[in-house]
């Protein structure tokens, strides 16, 4: 079932668009920010966080990554003017990494600078690894100025043990999860048990430093651990805090909430649904079973 299930995951590309959009508004809280900010206004209505990240990847031209820039600033008005729980996760090449490095920074930090006006917050996310040392090198850049911004690691890199000693020297504030991109075996381990124990391994050391952690994942064993490390190491609940996606696991999500942990939703919108709903579905093979199914059933 597994083999079927994950040969469903890679057939996707030959679903029809529209059926992705049926199964992916599970995902995504629309087209525009006025979607964003309705389920975010219904996440802090339970007292749960948000942070809105503006569906998009691989900008190749500047006109378009400025505009990507002026639109995560009216993201921040619309947090102020309607008092929302919410920061922003903002991604390197949505905003010109692979165009030009400086560039990308100066972008990155045009958002940080108006998040701090607003007293707000980014979280920069993780692409693929080829953009692991950049995005690094722009997080630091950055850090020197702003304590307003934030990095992601992913335990299924073989340089995370690595990335992770040198930023918890800089005691910074990180998302850990386990990564999404197909990567070759070479910089990301496959099997996902390790991937599961360097999770662990990296926690443990992040908390234990003193870091502050957005503790990313859906899965119940991480979660098992990472509440035992919070034991451990006896810290308080603003001293990190739970993340998961929108869609995803809503039970678990309300056991954490209502046993009174920080929980954040990250909360996607815009225009380039496509890209992002595939990479969902492919992680979840059982959705991709049920959109093939659909498909036959229909037709
Ligand atoms: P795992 O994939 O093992 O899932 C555990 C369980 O959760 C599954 O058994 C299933 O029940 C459920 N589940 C997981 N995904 C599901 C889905 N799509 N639909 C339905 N159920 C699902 N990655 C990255 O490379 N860079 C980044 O910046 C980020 N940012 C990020 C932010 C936040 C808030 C989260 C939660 C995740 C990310 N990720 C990410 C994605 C992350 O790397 C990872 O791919 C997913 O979280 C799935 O991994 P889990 O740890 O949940 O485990």
């Amino acid at each position: 079932m597994f083999l079927i299930n994950k040969l469903l995951a890679w057939t996707l590309p030959l679903v029809p668009k529209f059926i992705v959009g049926i199964f992916s508004k599970k995902y995504i809280a629309g087209p525009t920010l006025n979607d964003a900010i309705k389920k975010i206004k219904e996440f802090n209505s339970k007292g749960i966080m948000a942070t809105v990240d503006i569906l998009g990847e691989e900008t190749n031209n500047k006109e378009d990554a400025l505009k990507v820039v002026d639109e995560y600033l009216q993201v921040f008005e619309a947090i102020e003017s309607y008092q929302l729980d919410s920061n922003v996760s903002i991604k390197p090449t949505h905003l010109g990494l692979k165009i030009d490095k400086e560039f990308c920074y100066h972008n990155i930090r045009t958002i940080v600078k108006e998040a701090q006006k607003y007293n707000n917050f980014v979280r920069i996310d993780m692409e693929d690894h080829t953009c692991t040392t950049d995005t690094i090198d722009i997080f630091l850049q950055l850090k020197e100025n702003f304590n307003n911004v934030g990095m992601v690691l992913q335990s299924y890199l073989r340089r995370t043990i690595d990335d992770v000693n040198t930023l918890l020297e800089k005691k910074a504030n990180l998302r850990l999860c386990k990564g999404i991109y197909i990567e070759p075996r070479l910089v990301a381990y496959k099997d996902p048990s390790i991937i599961s124990e360097n999770f662990k391994y990296c926690l443990e050391k992040l908390l234990g430093a003193g870091c502050y952690v957005g503790i990313a994942t859906h899965d119940e064993k991480l979660i098992w651990h990472a509440l035992s490390q919070i034991d451990k190491f006896n810290l308080k609940k603003e001293e990190y805090e739970f993340q998961m996606l929108l869609g995803v696991t809503d039970e678990l999500r309300n056991i954490l909430v209502s046993a009174g942990h920080r929980m954040r939703i990250y909360v996607p919108f815009g225009q380039q649904w496509y890209a992002y709903s595939m990479r969902r579905l492919k992680e979840n093979p059982n959705i991709a079973r049920s959109i093939i199914k659909n498909i036959f059933t229909k037709g």
